[in-house]
């Protein structure tokens, strides 16, 4: 059967602060799409959060960039911060960009991972939802997951997986693509996914077979709006099993923490930390950083699940790593490279500083 997989989300309101999302705006959601699957538009639905983002995760046949499906998930974004805006959520409507739906709801906005391919016999999948950190977050995890034998022993010992996957990497500043086979070009191609605030992985793709593997929402917001608004929190959808990674595998790169850029307003560099999606509500020095990951199988489209894989007492570790490398950039407060450099950031003062004190800068 051929289906989309579609995961649009966006920030509509925190509570409290940036924290998380409220109930009543989650009810919305799921009662938007609810009345969408009953009038046949969706074949299922999952609405979930992570931190103070709002997830839509849908299937459907009506293909990827399908306006109507957009169309729904900007409807029920509008809906659900009017209920934000009646609780005086903080920043309610934030990554609304537009006043109105211009068919498509990328450059508006929300973030969006979709994927259309055939359902196989079984069809697992994993959805990666993040908060506080921008969309460059998923290229670590992903060369790990489909490159590295260290992380994937299947890229060694399962045949098929053995000639393994194709790249898709977007420079999101000049609007470019490029692909990359690994193994042969994963020293060209780390050059770039190194440089995750510039070149981000869009997608992965099985070598033999040319299948869809992984797609991830590759929307800076910040390139969007031309000023800050909020931090990507970005998604990545990555199908599992057989000839694509175990879904432990998949988990694996999460059990050592790295760094991402996010945390406090959007403006440092701080630890992922893998969580349960009830511990996605970010709160130290608003953060550290978060990820949750939604395990399903596919039923004819039926979402069976979720399971919430990182509820899981095998990432503790990871969450106490995370929270030592917390304490250990904090320490350095507003110092670089805990603050981002000054190019990066997300809210800066330097301007208005630095016109006030011009008349004080000497000739050395
Ligand atoms: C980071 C984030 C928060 C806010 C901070 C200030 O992505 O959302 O750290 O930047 O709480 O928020 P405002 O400017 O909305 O008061
Ligand atoms: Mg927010
Ligand atoms: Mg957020």
């Amino acid at each position: 059967m051929e289906l989309t997989l579609s995961v649009i989300k966006a920030d509509v309101g925190g509570y409290v602060g940036h924290s998380s999302s409220h109930p009543d705006v989650i009810q919305k959601a799921k009662e938007k799409l609810e009345h969408a699957q009953g009038k046949g538009l969706l074949i299922d639905h999952h609405v979930t959060v992570c931190g103070d983002d709002l997830q839509l995760i849908m299937t459907h046949q009506h293909g990827e960039d399908s306006e109507q499906i957009h169309k729904l998930a900007w409807d029920t974004f509008v809906e659900c911060t009017n209920v934000a805006k009646s609780l005086k959520l903080h920043g309610a409507g934030q990554d609304l960009l537009a006043d109105a739906f211009a068919g498509n709801v990328k450059g508006m906005g929300p973030g969006t991972a979709e994927m259309q391919f055939s359902e196989r016999q079984a069809e697992t999948i994993v959805i990666f939802m993040a908060d506080k950190t921008a969309s460059g977050a998923w290229n670590l995890p992903l060369y790990k997951i489909f490159a590295d034998p260290f992380n994937t022993i299947g890229l060694v010992i399962a045949s098929n997986m053995h000639s393994g996957f194709t790249f898709e990497v977007h420079d999101v500043k000049e609007h470019k693509k490029i692909s990359f086979n690994a193994p042969e070009e994963i020293y060209d191609m780390l050059v770039f996914l190194g440089a995750p605030g510039r070149y981000a992985v869009k997608a992965v793709y099985h070598k033999e077979s040319g299948e869809i593997a992984a797609v991830s929402s590759t929307q800076r917001l910040s390139l969007m709006a031309g000023r800050y608004i909020g931090k990507d929190d970005p998604v990545c959808i990555i199908r599992s099993q057989g000839k694509f990674p175990a879904v432990g595998e998949i988990l694996e790169p999460f059990a050592s923490p790295h760094i991402v850029e996010g945390w406090m307003r959007g403006s440092h560099h701080g630890p992922l930390m893998p969580v349960a999606v009830r511990e996605s509500n970010p709160c130290r020095f608003d953060g550290p950083p978060r990820v949750v990951a939604a395990g399903f199988q596919l039923a004819n489209g039926k979402l069976v699940g979720p399971r919430d894989l990182f509820d899981d007492p095998a990432f503790d570790e990871a969450r106490h790593q995370a929270n030592i490398m917390a304490d250990f950039l904090r320490r350095m407060g507003p110092f670089e490279p805990h603050r981002l450099p000054l190019e990066e950031m997300e809210y800066t003062t330097m301007p208005e500083v630095a016109k006030k004190l011009a008349p004080r800068f000497q000739d050395i």
